[in-house]
């Protein structure tokens, strides 16, 4: 670990010495806004309307219209270039054969990863390392900048409650607290102090805003979410990102409470621009705009234009509704030449924060610096920090290592694609390491591994591999499944409505328990699964995540006991589908059912006691709640402590309390804080994280975990709509998860 954090350490020293003569670094702001108002000045109104526009590339041989478009200063970026030379030669139409050699800006889905892919976002959250997500998101930045790419389209900050959505995946979460803290350090990760530089990438935080929260979990879905919602749980990691100096945002396909968000004028310009006055350029998603015909807000594709930039988007992509007719709509007067002017000076000072005027090109060689030995470190270390040991009875793990026989079933055990999760445009799967390998590499000629799939993929319903996987399995000292979903059953457009294994995976599972071997299950997915039944007929359980290019290693670092597992869930597991949404900051309600009430048991008479907000069929918490993971070491809490227990306005609380760690091995353990507001002029959620630690102790050490907290933090919306705290009681738990801590309790008084 200690060495790991030293090579963290060196990465940024190294980053900071990297200061390339004749970036943006050597300018300031001041001289920024003024080469962009000087050229702006030299630009005609269709020069201008070609910044706003972006396509995408339509391939090497593809369209002549594209380059031509370009030569006619009517396109401003592109996104999926294909290599280096393809991007050069674009860039070079732009640079020398336009009138002002205006560069373009090339975007692209850098999501998790580059060439070394990283665990999906969802599984970087679980690691709860926001250090450790900076550093792997710089990684993605550098292999990616070196390959041509300026900006990307990355952090997906969408707080998501509903695990049928594809796109939970590509998110960091149901906390707006995790969520901030983990977005502001991937956007950090993306950009470092200067995005110009020839390792980091613009980034854009995305989809803004509530596209998470689609009806049912179905992508593009309706959301219907209230002001306050927005301000308390959806737009609270996109300030976190503007806060921490993202270049772009991306405004989202869905309709918020009737209004789509690529016409939203109130979240676009209110709150982004007035309140938060970010400084960057709004991106449409993919035709978000011109969908706004068929969310049934737009009357034609010149409305499409007039809504759009009235509300604040200074980009469209891909579709075509300000090439046709922002022109008109400026010469008609509709729209002020003033909004054209604002939207092409915030993406011109980009191009500058992103050194483009300055170093246009990418020069040849970028795959140097791919999948380093480096890079492919710093993967492993989020992987194995991503896992998530759920289930491990009578200590089942860590393994022995010297295991005569090891059966490998399942799907995913050697799938080196879907490993990588979704969104994996430039990550290769020749070289993914599976489990299969890392396995095979791991153990000499004294361990066999005896592998049999016994189903072809995640669906597959057909049984007749089960033989062989059973005949392995009862051979062994030991059985890991790899099981849970192929990559293609999570991101865009990709939901579910069923979250259980998919197939006949847990027939096979069945089958294999019957033989009553020490049994792992491992499930690599992309979202949470519902998986009740056959958790209680293994002995061991480890979520993976799609755990990327290192996934094998980091699993096998964490079956056999040279990294104790660490990993917490950014996000409830249900029980079942039927329960969603389920998550950990919920209201009390005015008839809150007591934890583990298992709804009502066959032949109750009606009764007064039952109409309490439940289910008649399954209780209301979760599988696994929100902030849990098990070790293989205990973790003793004691000794919380409060500075005081009457905070006064202003003021700040500080927290103490002890971890010790009681068992044999290092380990890390993220400890969590969390409060409940008890009463207040707007109802506060059960419980609200408001603080983490990881740390790493020795066996038998104990450390004293310092939190802070002033009165601000406890601040909400009331019902002026104002950010305040108001006195009264609150209860603190610090602990493991959001249902295990210490409690005490402490009150804001006037
Ligand atoms: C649509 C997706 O919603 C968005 O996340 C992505 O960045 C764009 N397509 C570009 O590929």
């Amino acid at each position: 670990m200690r060495t790991f954090r030293m090579f963290i350490l060196s990465l940024f020293i190294f980053n900071l010495l990297l200061v390339i003569p004749g970036t943006a670094r050597t300018l300031t702001d001041g001289q920024i806004e003024n080469k962009v108002n000087e050229l702006l000045g030299k630009m005609t109104l269709k020069e201008k309307i070609g910044q706003m526009v972006q396509y995408s590339y339509s391939g090497s041989h593809g369209s002549k219209m594209q380059e031509e478009a370009i030569r006619q200063g009517l396109v401003g970026s592109f996104l999926n270039g294909e290599s280096i030379a393809d991007i050069n030669r674009l860039q070079k139409i732009a640079v020398e054969e336009t009138r002002l050699g205006i560069p373009l800006i090339f975007g692209r889905d850098v999501i998790h990863g580059f060439r070394t892919v990283l665990p999906i976002p969802l599984g970087q959250a679980a690691s709860w390392n926001p250090h450790l997500i900076e550093a792997g998101n710089a990684i993605a930045a550098r292999e990616a900048r070196a390959n041509g790419v300026h900006w990307t389209f990355a952090p997906m900050l969408d707080i998501c409650r509903d695990p049928r959505w594809g796109r939970i995946a590509e998110g960091l979460g149901e906390d707006p607290y995790l969520a901030s803290q983990l977005g502001a350090a991937m956007t950090r990760g993306f950009q470092g102090n200067d995005y110009s530089a020839p390792d980091r990438l613009a980034a854009c935080a995305k989809h803004y805003v509530a596209y998470g929260a689609a009806e049912g979990g179905r992508d593009y879905n309706t959301t219907a979410v209230s002001e306050r919602q927005l301000r308390e749980i959806y737009l609270p990691p996109f300030r976190a990102a503007v806060n921490a100096g993202v270049a772009t945002i991306m405004s989202a396909f869905n309709e918020i409470d009737g209004i789509p968000a690529s016409g939203n004028q109130f979240t676009l310009r209110t709150v982004l621009r007035d309140e938060w006055q970010f400084k960057g350029f709004v991106v449409s998603d993919w035709s978000s705009m011109t969908e706004m015909l068929n969310h049934g807000f737009c009357v034609d594709e010149k409305d499409v234009a007039l809504k759009s930039l009235t509300a604040g988007v200074d980009m469209e992509m891909v579709s075509e509704a300000y090439i046709h007719h922002l022109e008109n709509l400026v010469n008609e007067k509709q729209i002020a030449s003033e909004l054209i002017d604002e939207s092409v000076r915030n993406i011109l000072r980009i191009k500058f924060k992103a050194g483009l005027f300055d170093n246009p090109y990418t020069p040849e060689g970028g795959e140097k610096v791919l999948l380093t030995p480096a890079n492919q470190n710093v993967a492993r270390e989020i992987a194995r920090q991503s896992l998530v040991l759920l289930k491990n009875e009578k200590h089942l793990l860590p393994l022995a290592k010297n295991l005569k026989r090891i059966a490998v079933i399942g799907p995913l055990a050697n799938a080196p694609h879907d490993q990588l999760g979704c969104w994996v445009l430039d990550g290769h799967q020749e070289y993914t390491i599976t489990p299969l390998k890392a396995l095979q590499d791991y153990f000499g000629k004294e361990t066999e591994i005896l592998f049999a799939e016994g189903l072809k993929t995640s669906r597959t319903t057909r049984t007749d591999g089960f033989d062989q996987a059973f005949k392995y399995a009862s051979l062994a000292d030991a059985v890991l499944l790899f099981m849970g979903e192929e990559a293609i059953l999570s991101g865009e457009a990709h939901s579910r409505a069923f979250l259980e294994l998919p197939g006949a995976q847990e027939k096979l599972i069945e089958e294999i328990a019957k033989l009553n071997k020490p049994t792992v299950m491992i499930i690599l997915a992309g979202r949470p699964l519902t998986f009740h039944q056959v958790a209680e007929k293994v002995g061991a359980i480890i979520y993976a995540w799609h755990p990327g290019t290192m996934g094998g290693p980091a699993i096998v670092d964490v079956l056999f006991g040279d990294y104790a597992p660490s990993g917490k869930l950014p996000v409830s597991f249900p029980k079942t589908v039927g329960q969603i949404p389920v998550y950990y900051a919920h209201k009390n309600t005015g008839r809150p059912p007591s934890p583990n009430q298992k709804g009502i048991p066959m032949g109750t008479p009606l009764d007064p006691v039952a109409f309490v907000s439940n289910y008649l069929d399954v209780d209301v918490m979760p599988e696994y709640p929100f902030g849990y993971g098990l070790s293989y070491v205990n973790f003793e809490y004691s000794n919380l402590k409060l500075s005081t227990d009457k905070l006064k306005m202003g003021e700040t609380l500080e927290i103490s309390v002890q971890v010790k760690n009681s068992g044999k091995m290092a380990a890390d353990e993220i400890v969590q804080l969390y409060i409940r507001d008890l009463v207040a002029s707007i109802t506060r959620p059960v419980k609200e994280l408001k603080g983490f630690k990881r740390i790493t102790l020795k066996p038998g050490e104990r450390q004293v975990v310092n939190f802070k907290l002033q009165t601000d933090d406890l601040a909400f919306y009331n019902q002026q709509m104002k950010m305040m705290a108001e006195p009264g009681k609150f209860h603190l738990w610090a602990g493991k998860s959001a249902v295990d801590g210490l409690q005490a309790e402490f009150w804001i008084v006037e």
